[in-house]
């Protein structure tokens, strides 16, 4: 099995606009030497210029709706027509309730985009993987951003949420990952991945940064 490193973009200065798709080369070179996938997710301003970088492209939010009169919202068709492989739902910082969770998985389905839900807790991973997303991930809020690693933190939690996570979807976890051992503690403790943002992109070279963390993938 593939292990990944999703990168958030999030809204860092220094990953928006043409920093963005600088910082998507400067991975792109990365990618080729190591094992495991690297994925990125930019502003969804951001995302048809990242693409067709040799690196996969998630958006950070997409919503439940279809196309039709709706302002400001990303719908799925809008995702799939920059080039995105998938998108992010439910990050900590972009919550939505219980149905439009599911909704947006379903949508994206019916077009082939890669769904990463996040959940903040065990039981919310056990619900939102019911939804059967293609990846679940655990990111205790309190530790995003933060100098501890969520696989130093909280190991028990992660393995209670690896065993939470329903058939045939695939847990992930983030939140604090700042080096190759927490990203290799986090697959030891049954994720097939991490997600990362500070420790990447506001670190002094984000594509060395990656590169060394992918030792642990
Ligand atoms: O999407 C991953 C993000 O929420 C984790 O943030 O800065 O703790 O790596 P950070």
């Amino acid at each position: 099995m593939n292990n990944r490193i999703i990168v958030n973009f999030k809204a860092y200065r220094n990953a928006l606009g043409d920093r963005s798709e600088e910082l998507v080369k400067s991975f792109s070179e990365v990618y080729k030497e190591i094992d495991g996938e690297v994925i990125v997710a930019p502003s969804s301003f951001d995302t048809f210029r990242t693409a067709g970088n040799g690196i996969k492209i998630y958006s950070q939010h997409v919503g439940p709706l279809k196309p039709g009169s709706h302002t400001g919202h990303s719908v799925a068709e809008a995702v799939e027509a920059t080039g995105a492989s998938g998108s992010l739902i439910n990050h900590s910082e972009r919550r939505m309730d219980s149905e439009s969770i599911e909704d947006a998985v379903s949508r994206c389905e019916e077009l082939g985009l890669e769904t990463v839900v996040c959940a903040q807790t065990v039981e919310e991973v056990e619900e939102y993987s019911s939804f059967r997303p293609d990846f679940i991930a655990f990111e205790p809020p309190e530790l995003i951003g933060g100098d501890t690693a969520v696989s130093q933190a909280e190991p028990e939690m992660i393995r209670e949420a690896v065993e939470s996570t329903a058939d045939g979807v695939e847990t992930l976890t983030g939140a604090g990952i700042k080096s190759a051992e927490d990203v290799s503690k986090s697959i030891e403790l049954g994720c097939s991945g991490v997600l990362v943002a500070s420790g990447i992109v506001k670190s002094d070279n984000p594509a060395e940064t990656l590169e060394k963390m992918c030792e642990g993938l």
